[in-house]
């Protein structure tokens, strides 16, 4: 049944940055989905937003399951019609963010990690399409990394020069080649499809060494989420600054 408040599907939003971003955006007013690999995640995390009033739905969703996707589009085209906001959160890394091992990371590796942060996100964004086309102002939001800048990693003063983990790397830079693509594509359309960096946050993945608290690293994707019509699109953003490709 078609509806008129907003409607977010986020991915791996059972903890991190994803279950935060469902958060501000269920604050905001926005219905969110919380997609999770376990449905019990998903429905734990959901409970806990339905219970500060927001209204969630907790599905299965393990981006890398074609039939997990097929069941996304379904759910959402029966409760909502249409999708407002896609948030591709889901995200791993495999090996030492700091340590150079290029030249022996396995191809094993290398599939992994595409086949969540690139292929996934790929696939999961072309089925919903139809739904985000649907809406009257359509925002997909790639959590990418600053990790995954070309021109800063070929700049050897850079900040981010010494974290050269090469499978996480160049998903992220394959993941903002399809941010740009898929942002002329739909240049005439009211979507905004953008790459964020949350920062280096202290989850599971950023472990706690790192500076940012959970809930200034949803504020990136809660930003996009959320972007009005003369907002940008085809950006590579942080806490509403422009980042190199
Ligand atoms: N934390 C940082 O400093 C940082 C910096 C830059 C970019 N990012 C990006 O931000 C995003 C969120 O990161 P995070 O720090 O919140 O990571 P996290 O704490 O490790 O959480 C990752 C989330 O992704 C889910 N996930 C992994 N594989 C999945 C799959 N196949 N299908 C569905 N969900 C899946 C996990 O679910 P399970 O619980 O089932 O494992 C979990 O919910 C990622 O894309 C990451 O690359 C993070």
């Amino acid at each position: 049944m078609a509806q008129s408040k907003k409607v977010a599907l986020i991915t791996g939003a059972n903890r991190g940055i994803g279950f935060e971003t469902a958060k501000q955006l269920g604050e905001q007013g926005v219905t969110v989905v919380l997609g999770s690999r376990k449905l019990s995640d998903a429905e734990a995390a959901a409970a806990k937003l339905k219970s500060a009033g927001t209204h969630a739905y907790g599905i299965q969703l393990d981006v890398t399951k074609a039939a997990d996707r097929t069941a996304a589009y379904k759910f959402i085209e029966e409760h909502f019609g249409k999708l407002d906001i896609l948030v591709n959160n889901a995200g791993i890394a495999a090996g030492d963010f700091f340590t150079n091992t290029t030249s022996k990371t396995t191809e094993d590796e290398l599939k992994s990690v595409y086949e969540t942060n690139f292929f996934s996100v790929v696939g999961l964004t072309q089925q919903l399409l139809p739904l985000i086309k649907k809406s009257d102002a359509g925002r997909i939001v790639n959590l990418s990394s600053i990790l995954g800048s070309l021109a800063l990693h070929a700049d050897p003063k850079s900040p981010i020069a010494g974290s050269k983990l090469f499978s996480y790397n160049s998903s992220k830079a394959a993941l903002n080649a399809f941010t740009i693509h898929l942002a002329d594509e739909l240049r005439n359309t009211p979507i905004k499809v953008n790459s964020v960096h949350p920062g280096w946050v202290k989850t599971e993945m950023g472990t706690d060494a790192a500076p940012m608290e959970i809930p200034d690293g949803a504020k990136t994707s809660v930003a996009a989420a959320l972007l009005g019509p003369d907002g940008p699109s085809g950006h590579f953003i942080h806490l509403g600054q422009e980042l190199p490709w």
